[in-house]
């Protein structure tokens, strides 16, 4: 792992990209092998849900007012980071390791306007059959203690490939616009100050999360209303 790590770049990711034979061990050319076709697996994973919310986003920008999808946005790990994380935990290099271990080498994320419609989007999402559940974490009934917000979907799809079929893990992140706005300054500030945020700047972000969704509060009673008033005033 080491050996390779000290060989690839964030770039080398591409379908014919290779390293050197002549700067490592067949094992770490083995590996970058590996982690190369995981991510293609990954590619197609996001492709698969890419699709799914793509149908239903049209489907309801057709047949209703609004759609509870606002954006959607997806990435996917580099070799470099996914072996990064196979050693910060300490995971077996294997393909069945990184596999079973490492979840967040594909990932969406999709933004919606309001808290309920994160819910679901999330349900009619895990209700499809193709789709298996692995994990779930509601960060937005259980904040993170430094107040960050999102549901997270570990789901996993089938991919069907000339040969066989592979079921591939997604890493799905829904959130409100006001929860995506704040992660992703968060985000910004994490790694400006190299993970050691000064504490007024901790304390004003924690404060920032509960602005937000109190926004997402008063945004949902504003639509509650206006809704009420085109039943009452339409009948
Ligand atoms: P990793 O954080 O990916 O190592 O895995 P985990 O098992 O801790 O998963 P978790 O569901 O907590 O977080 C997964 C992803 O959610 C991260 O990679 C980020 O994209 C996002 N995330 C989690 N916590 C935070 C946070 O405090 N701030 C921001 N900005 N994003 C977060
Ligand atoms: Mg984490």
């Amino acid at each position: 792992v080491r050996a390779l790590l000290a060989h690839i770049s964030d770039l080398d990711s591409g379908p014919g990209s290779s390293i050197s034979p002549s700067l490592t061990s067949p094992d770490a050319q083995e590996l970058f092998r590996t982690l190369l076709e995981l991510r293609m697996l990954g590619k197609f994973g996001i492709d698969e849900i890419l699709t799914k919310i793509n149908v239903l986003r049209e489907e309801f920008e057709l047949t209703r007012e609004h759609s509870p999808i606002e954006h959607v946005n997806s990435r996917l790990k580099s070799p470099r980071s996914i072996l990064e994380k196979v050693v910060r935990r300490g995971v077996t290099p294997s393909r069945e390791d990184i596999r079973q271990y490492i979840h967040d080498i594909a990932g969406v994320r999709i933004t919606c306007a309001f808290a309920t419609d994160v819910y679901q989007l999330a349900e009619i999402l895990t209700g499809q059959p193709d789709i298996r559940v692995v994990e779930v974490k509601d960060y937005i009934a259980d904040p993170k203690p430094n107040g960050y917000q999102s549901l997270h979907l570990i789901v996993e799809v089938p991919v069907f490939l000339s040969q066989r079929t592979e079921h591939t893990l997604v890493e799905v992140q829904i959130r409100t616009i006001a929860m995506d706005f704040w992660a992703s300054l968060e985000h910004k500030i994490y790694y400006k100050y190299d993970r050691e945020v000064p504490q007024h700047l901790l304390d004003e972000l924690r404060d920032a999360a509960r602005v937000a969704s109190e926004l997402d509060e008063r945004m949902a009673r504003l639509r509650d209303e206006v809704n009420g008033l085109a039943l009452t005033e339409d009948p």
